[in-house]
């Protein structure tokens, strides 16, 4: 392992889509002053960088080339990060349900998964990093000092989702949603490689029936535990 790996703290927060993770992983970073590595961004970059490209999705050879060329920059703005792709901003694109489902496709692909190792790795810096993904426990970052996965029921979630984009003025089917969730949770963790599951020292937290406020508590609990915060 790198020493960039072992020389800071990191904090892992794995989990699935909806989980809240990526907004306690947000919150822990700008509460702390620490690095930020959102790594499904990262995934879905490739997604969006494969169709802007027009490469086939069968082409897995072609799929692992965009991952290892992507040309990407995370760069700090006021109301959180700019993400540059190819030296061009990066609006809502990248969380649309299409690029979402791409991204979990590419995500399933071993030459993809290993093109973008080192890339993650290379986020950890002084004073610490927090991560946030599906495999940041148990493949990219398992020395990591606090380890946490995050989850809750596919129905919550889907909730959560459909409160979201109504609050958006976009209208959706609750029931799509569910399936939508369903099947990604079903290729996240059934894949062979680096499945979404709990790293073997993780924290595991349900919330399903808790605010984002007290998922957060629990959090620094942990973290006051190995005198992080
Ligand atoms: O967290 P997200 O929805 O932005 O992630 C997009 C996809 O990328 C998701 O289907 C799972 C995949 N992913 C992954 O396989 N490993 C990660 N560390 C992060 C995301």
């Amino acid at each position: 392992m790198s020493e960039s790996v072992t020389a800071v703290h990191v904090v892992t927060i794995d989990g699935p889509s909806g989980s809240g993770k990526g907004t306690i992983a947000a919150l822990l970073a700008r509460e702390l002053g620490w690095a930020f590595l959102d790594s499904g961004a990262l995934y879905r970059l490739t997604a969006l960088a494969a169709l802007n490209q027009g490469v086939d999705f069968a082409d897995t050879a072609a799929l692992a080339v965009v991952a290892t060329t992507l040309d990407v920059q995370f760069l700090p703005a006021e109301d959180g990060l700019v993400i540059l792709l190819a030296g061009e901003r990066v609006g809502d694109s990248l969380r649309t349900e299409e690029v979402g489902a791409m991204a979990s496709r590419v995500a399933a692909l071993p030459a993809v998964r290993a093109a973008l190792l080192q890339r993650q790795r290379d986020f950890a810096r002084h004073p610490g990093l927090v991560a946030d993904g599906r495999d940041m426990g148990t493949v990219v970052f398992p020395d990591a000092t606090v380890k946490v996965f995050l989850t809750a029921s596919a129905e919550e979630r889907a909730k959560r989702r459909f409160e979201q984009l109504h609050s958006k003025g976009i209208n959706a089917s609750f029931d799509r949603l569910l399936a939508d969730i369903q099947a990604r949770d079903e290729r996240d963790s059934q894949r062979t490689v680096a499945p979404l599951r709990p790293a073997d020292d993780a924290i595991i937290l349900d919330s399903t029936q808790m605010t984002i406020q007290e998922v957060f508590a629990a959090v620094m609990v942990q973290m006051r535990l190995k005198g992080l915060a």
